[in-house]
């Protein structure tokens, strides 16, 4: 498995540096050095290995983006955050020098503060649910306020599509039963307001660490669990330092396919049209992955010795309600209402 270096995140950094510094972001013009004659190249970044159904989707959104436009759009695709974390992946995104990024919407609040909602536990009946509300008008106007800061001001983002990231489960090298199982645990979660207040609601202590250096960090004891689902906890082997998971499905958040706004303004009205369509075909195939991806996870989990433990998720439930009810405020509260009301 690729595992992030500060070599690679340096090198990427500084590639960006100098794409910045030549006056058009990363994108490579017409004869540009990185594509063929007539290419515009774009940059795609994201935190996960080759072999995950998100990296295969963006993948095929790749291909269609080429396929569309007849070779004049080139999307190169950098997985295992070889161009950093993915809040290092949306600043560069903000600063116009990647085009592209695939992060966690909980990776977003930060940013843009409706997409906290994402983080609420227990938010999503099931997976029907979140896809209702994802593929309808609430869907839309969420990518729409990716475009807005906190501070009411441009993000410097542009929402393209979201991808299916299922539930999140705690995984650890002990059951996760009931919260009381998480007391005085370290809990590894995303660089997500509403997820530290979570664990720490469901008895953990929420320590915040970046994707790419979690496998080390349960491996040495720096953080005792985790949470995630099947196919992440498949391709990051970090079932090798923790033999068990309990699907708990405490948070249903999705993947969301950020583009620049700057580069984005950039592209020809043609160029757009290619970009969006392939990006909104490669949603179905990354749904279709995710869907055999998660079922195959699971059986290789179990195969390689994982013990995998269903988990009533009412004691969890309870344990949350008043991190839920701290967050529903203003805009939050108006998308709760609205996504609740989605059957
Ligand atoms: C995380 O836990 O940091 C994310 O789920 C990783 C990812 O999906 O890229």
């Amino acid at each position: 498995m690729l595992k992030p270096t500060t070599s690679t995140f340096l090198v990427g950094l500084l590639t960006g540096i100098v794409a910045a510094s030549a006056g058009f972001a990363m994108i490579g013009r017409p004869g540009s050095s990185n594509g063929a004659a007539g290419a515009r190249v774009l940059r795609v970044a994201h935190a996960l290995p080759t072999s995950h159904p998100v990296h295969l989707g963006i993948e095929y959104m790749a291909r269609r983006a080429g396929e569309l436009s007849g070779g004049r759009l080139r999307l190169e695709v950098f997985p295992s955050e070889q161009l950093g974390t993915e809040t290092q992946c949306l600043e560069q995104a903000q600063a116009g020098t990647l085009a592209i990024t695939k992060v966690s919407a909980g990776a977003i609040g930060n940013f843009v503060q409706s997409y906290r909602v994402f983080s609420l536990p227990y938010l999503f009946r099931d997976s029907d649910h979140l896809w209702r509300v994802l593929d309808g008008p609430i869907g839309r106007s969420l990518l729409d306020m990716l475009a807005v800061g906190n501070d009411g001001r441009p993000s410097g983002l542009r929402g393209l599509a979201f991808y299916d990231s299922g539930s999140r489960n705690f995984y650890a090298s002990f059951p996760v039963r009931t919260p009381a199982d998480l007391r005085g645990r370290k809990v590894r979660v995303m660089s997500d307001a509403v997820a530290m207040d979570a664990i720490r609601a469901m008895g953990g202590a929420a320590t915040p660490i970046p994707w790419g250096e979690l496998y080390t960090s349960l491996q040495q004891g720096v953080v005792d669990a985790a949470e995630n689902n099947p196919p992440t906890l498949l391709s990051s082997r970090h079932y090798e330092v923790t033999r068990h998971f309990s699907l708990t499905h405490h948070m249903r958040i999705p993947d969301v396919l950020a583009a620049s706004a700057r580069i984005w303004d950039a592209l020809s009205p043609e160029e757009q049209v290619w970009l969006q369509q392939a990006a909104d075909e490669s949603v179905a195939v990354q749904r279709q992955l995710w869907e055999e991806g998660t079922g195959q996870a699971l059986a290789e989990l179990r195969a390689l010795g994982v013990e995998i433990h269903e988990v009533d998720p009412e004691p969890f439930r309870a344990a949350v309600a008043p991190v839920v009810a701290k967050y529903r405020q203003g805009v939050i509260d108006d998308l709760v209402r609205q996504i609740e009301a989605v059957e």
